[in-house]
């Protein structure tokens, strides 16, 4: 490495805006408009919202602060940082990325149902999902998406995931509000807000709950598994963190509640089952809109929305994969991005093999099931935790970076909230569902 290992990443965003954007995309994805509707219905309605949010207050914004802080001062790809604050353990850096590696591998699975159903509607064709796996078209579509996120992660960030995100950013936007508009419109508008909105008290203090909802909250967030820290690592030295941070923040949990206002919308208005899982969003409610006037519009409409939110989150993924390869292969993109397929692929395989005629189970679970809920679903909580906390007890600039972009007391709140709070809940948590 020249200059004494202290080598720099390279790359800048063109501008703060497109950081924002880039965020934002990374941030809205399937875990807002798919994951987070099902979760909520899984978990007890209104209870979990509540819940979610104070999550996303308490824990996902500090924490994004926090991690944007941390890439912005030590500028560098996630494992070289760790190399530099932490020494012999420097291999903790590696955890977040192999958390990231699980997920992109199984999300690009869903990335390509989503283009599937798209492309699909198109052509006002709509195959319910029980019937979809039995045919090879969905492992098709993901191995499709899962090119399209290689092609755009192997060009500079300014030439491809910049561009893609201020193209994708106003789709999304638009077909969010013409859905939004379409629910308005519903008779089970009113049913689907009470729904989100009342919740028992006892369910406030369920550990798995308070878990599942600090669980969505992060990975809506995309918050403390490296990618924001990536993002960090490409501003300028003087960028200011405090209002983007916040924007990113809002902008994520506002579209999360519109989507389950919307999917909730359509559950009551279709006496649909609010607690149907994953599949709601590729099963139930498609059948149900699609039998509608200018239902397959709406369809497209919905499905063209998923495929660019998700491709937005994907592509995070991969940069974060690409930045920590790159320096492995001689500092180039093209090389990084051709290993970053083939390690993605090796379980993204299995993972597409689940919902296809092969029907690959692991251990009696699905293994698709397996990455999703085992692997992510379980151990990202305690892989942000372990994360955000080492930063905070192993980077001496910890404090003075946070100072260095909000004020005093918010800064040293969010320190000890990476610090301590968040470790120890995390702790907590994990040992109560244990036993
Ligand atoms: N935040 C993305 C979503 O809501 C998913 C994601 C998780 C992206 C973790 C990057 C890192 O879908």
């Amino acid at each position: 490495m020249a200059e004494g290992g202290k080598k720099k990443n390279g790359e800048k965003w063109s501008s703060q805006m497109f950081f924002v954007l880039a965020a934002i995309g990374s941030a809205v994805g399937l875990g807002n408009i798919w994951r987070l509707p099902y979760t909520i219905g899984m978990n007890g309605g209104g209870a979990f919202v509540i819940l979610y949010v104070l999550a996303v207050m308490l824990i996902g914004f500090p924490g994004l602060l926090f991690e944007l802080a941390a890439g912005r001062g030590l500028g560098t790809g996630l494992l070289e940082a760790y190399r530099k604050i932490a020494g012999r353990m420097w291999w903790l850096g590696l955890l977040p990325i192999l958390m990231i590696w699980v997920i992109l591998s199984y999300y690009t699975v869903v990335v390509g149902w989503t283009l599937f159903y798209f492309t699909a509607s198109l052509f006002g064709v709509f195959i319910p999902f029980g019937e979809a796996v039995s045919l090879w078209w969905l492992p098709v579509f993901g191995f499709i998406s899962l090119l399209i996120v290689e092609f755009i992660s192997r060009a500079d960030i300014t030439k491809g995931l910049e561009k893609v995100n201020a193209f994708l950013f106003p789709v999304f936007t638009l077909c969010l509000l013409i859905l939004f508009g379409f629910a308005l419109t519903l008779p089970g508008f009113g049913e689907g807000i009470a729904y989100l909105t009342t919740f028992s008290w006892e369910d406030l203090l369920v550990p798995a709950i308070i878990t599942a909802a600090i669980a969505q909250a992060v990975f809506s967030l995309s918050v403390g598994e490296g990618i924001m820290f990536t993002y960090g690592s490409y501003l300028k030295k003087n960028a200011r963190l405090l209002g983007s941070s916040l924007s990113i923040a809002f902008a994520d949990t506002l579209i999360g509640l519109v989507s389950a206002t919307i999917i909730f919308a359509i559950v009551f208005t279709f006496s649909l089952a609010p607690e149907a899982g994953p599949s709601l969003a590729f099963q139930s409610l498609p059948l149900a809109v699609g039998g509608l006037p200018f239902g397959n519009i709406l369809l497209a409409v919905f499905f063209l929305l998923l495929f660019s939110v998700a491709v937005t989150s994907a592509i995070s993924m991969s940069e974060l994969l690409i930045s920590n390869i790159k320096p492995h292969v001689g500092n180039t993109r093209h090389r990084a991005s051709i290993v970053q397929l083939g390690l993605t692929l090796l379980l993204f395989v299995p993972a597409a093999l689940t919902y296809s005629p092969v029907g690959l189970e692991l251990f009696g679970m699905p293994f698709f099931d397996l990455l999703d809920q085992k692997i992510a679903g379980m151990f990202l909580p305690a892989v942000v935790a372990v994360f955000l906390g080492s930063l905070a007890w192993m980077w001496k600039d910890a404090r003075g970076a946070l100072r260095s972009v909000a004020p005093e007391l918010l800064a040293d709140a969010v320190y000890f909230i990476a610090k301590y709070v968040l470790p120890v809940l995390i702790l907590a948590l994990f040992i109560t569902e244990m036993a």
